[in-house]
Formats: structure tokens, sequence, C-alpha cells
């Protein structure tokens, strides 16, 4: 995407050793850049969510193992940084992903030319997150089209497609374009008239900090609502899709993401609002099949509850509580939509329905694959 005017990604290869990355934990009020230069700095980004959303921790883990292999390019040095980034976020399944097909690819490798190759499969493994986006963005457009289309009330400039999102499925999240945004901005770019809800998205708030940077960055219509407002909208006929992005996603299309997605869901399927997912194939776990039972949910600090950041008035940035001393807080960070709750996935090969049978004809290749829950279904 263009930042102020400059196509920016949000990791690259500054040069060789060094790994750029756009810090989110000081959006929207500071544009940060920082180098990271080995895995534990890598994995200390993830842990502190400069760099977050499924695929992007993906991408940023497969770089934290090509810098390690320039450190130590053994097999046991393999092994501990890939242990050490695995273990700092356990609900995307892209992080496991990413690395276990790096480490797959560098065992294969004499360890004198581990530290080249890895470089070049991060690099890799990063286009190839923005080539899906981009196609989850075809297949997205022609869903709003036709959506648009069938709306009783024509979509005009006055009277926009109204589309809800909920944390930040972006460009933020992704390498560049996004997954629940690539249809939005494909849908903008055409020129099909939109306007977006931003959810809030408490407690770390990424619809309100980084949605709504990356939407207003590309021009795209959208307001900020609090969480609890979306269900009111529905009923009111003021929203006409919803669409959001996944950490997790079962073989038989249950739905982990950010906290608050499902009951965003529940309150779609009240009002007969269409609810879509859009996701990357490798948020797929093939070896699920229930997603609330055998999903595992991170369990954030209490810290994002009892406080909250902004900018002050003068213009720094500061953190205030909000919550009495000494009142207990839950933070799980995520929630998981049931796949009947969710009326179709948006993937780079099409949309499917969100069961088995859905995916697997998307995905012929995963056909073979049992989960080891609690069986098909
Ligand atoms: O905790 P975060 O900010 O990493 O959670 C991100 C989300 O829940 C996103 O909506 C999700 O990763 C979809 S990714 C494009």
């Amino acid at each position: 995407m263009r930042v102020d005017g400059k196509a920016m990604r949000t990791i690259w290869a500054a040069r060789d050793g060094v790994v750029g990355i756009l810090d989110q934990a000081r959006l929207p009020h500071e544009l940060v850049i920082v180098e990271l230069t080995t895995a534990a700095e890598v994995a200390h980004a993830i842990r502190s969510m400069q760099v977050r959303g499924a695929p992007l921790i993906g991408a940023a883990a497969a770089y934290g193992v090509a810098l390690a292999m320039r450190i130590a390019p053994s097999d046991a040095a393999l092994d501990d940084s890939v242990a050490l980034l695995g273990a700092t976020r356990p609900t995307a399944v892209n992080l496991r992903w990413a690395l276990g097909r790096v480490r797959a690819a560098l065992l294969g490798r004499e360890p004198s030319e581990r530290a080249r190759f890895a470089w070049r499969l991060a690099a890799e493994i990063a286009d190839e997150d923005v080539a899906i986006n981009t196609a989850i963005g075809v297949h997205g457009l022609a869903l709003i089209r036709q959506i648009a289309a069938a709306r009783t009330t024509p979509v005009t400039r006055e009277h926009p497609l109204q589309v809800l999102t909920h944390c930040n499925a972006g460009w933020l999240a992704t390498v560049d374009v996004g997954t629940a945004t690539a249809p939005l901005y494909a849908a903008f770019d055409a020129g099909v008239p939109l306007h977006v809800w931003v959810d809030e998205t408490r407690p770390r708030n990424q619809g309100a900090s980084l949605t709504a940077w990356e939407l207003g960055r590309h021009g795209v219509p959208h307001t900020v609502i609090a969480d609890n407002t979306g269900g009111h909208l529905m009923q009111h006929g003021r929203v006409d899709l919803c669409i959001v992005g996944s950490d997790r996603t079962t073989a038989t299309g249950d739905v982990a993401n950010k906290i608050g997605t499902y009951l965003k869901a529940l309150a779609a399927r009240d009002n007969g609002v269409p609810f879509y997912v859009a996701l990357p194939s490798p948020t797929i776990d093939w070896s699920l099949s229930d997603g609330v039972a055998e999903i595992p949910i991170e369990e954030r600090a209490a810290s994002e509850v009892t406080h909250v950041s902004g900018r002050l008035e003068d213009g720094r940035v500061a953190t205030v509580q909000v919550t009495p001393d000494g009142s207990g807080v839950a933070n799980p960070g995520f929630d998981v939509t049931p796949a009947r709750l969710v009326t179709g996935l948006i993937t780079e090969r099409g949309i499917a329905a969100a069961s088995r049978a859905g995916l697997v004809a998307l995905f012929p290749e995963h056909a073979a694959e049992r989960e080891r829950g609690h069986g098909a279904r």
C-alpha cells in the first residue's frame, strides 16, 4: 500500500541481515520503522505486537529463522530458533505453518547454504502472501459487486454499500493488501461506492488504531464504532455485509479471529446479514475439526484491559488506567465463530462454503488429510 505517497510493505529485507518492520505498537500516532537483526529481536517484535496479524507473523517468523541461520546454521540452532519463534503467539496457525515450511526446507540443505536459502525463502513467503491477498481481493470484489447489485436500495455515492469489519485484517496484518480489506480496497479502487464500519476492537483497539488508519490513508470512507454498536446497526438495515479475517480456520470451517468476532456473527445471523471470512490458505489448520474445543486461545496481559493508550492534547502518547484498582481481569485474545454462522470463506482460490466439503473442493490436495479431533463434519 502507499503511505504518504510511498509504496510500503509491513516487513521487508532492508539490507543483508537486516529486516525492516513498521512498528504497529506506535500506530496511528507515530510512523516508526524498526530494524531487526536477530531471531530474538523478531520474537520480541511478535510478542510485543510490533508485528501482528496472522499472515504477517508467519512471514516475520520466517525472517527470524533466516537471521538465526546467519549466526549459526546448525540443526540445533535451527530447532532453537523455530522453538523460540513458535512460542511467541499460540492462536494464529500461520506462524507454525511458516516455521514448519522453513525448517523442512533447511533440513534438506548443507549448513553452509542455509543462511542464504532461508533469506530467499522468507522473501518468497512474503511475496506469496501478497499474491494470495491480491487473489482474495479479486474474488471478494466479485462478491461485493453481486451483493451490491442485489440490494433493494440501489448502491450509489449517497447510499454506499455498508460493510462492517472487526479488528485489523488489513494490509498491516499481512505483508501487503490485507485479507478482509483486500475486497474492500479492490471495490474502492474499482469505483464501487463503499463505506466501512470499523469496530474499535477493544482491548487493543486494532480497529480504531490500525484499520481506521490504513483505510484513511487509502481514502476509503469509514466510521469507527464502539464494539457494542454493530448489532444495533444491523437491526436498522445499516450493514449490508460483514467481512472479517481469521487467525486459524479448521478443516470444517470454524473460524478463530479476534475476540468479539463471534458476537458479530451472531448478530449478523439474527439480522440476515451475510457474514464472510477472508483468509489465505496457510490460515487453514487441516488437522482440526472442532474450533471451539481445539483451537488454542491466547490469554493476554491484564494491562490491555485495565489500561488504554492514546494521544494527549499536547501530542504526547500516554497510557491511562480505566478500571478500579484491584478488579480482576480476563483477556482472551480470540474467539471461535462456528462454521454454521459463516456465509462463506473468501480464499485465494475462490469462495468456499464453510464446511469440509467446501474447503476440500477448492483445496483437493488436502482431501486425504484427516482431522485428529472429533471426526469430519
Ligand atoms: O492479535 P492480533 O492483532 O495479531 O490479531 C489479529 C486479528 O485477529 C486479525 O483479524 C487476524 O489476524 C486476521 S489476519 C489478516
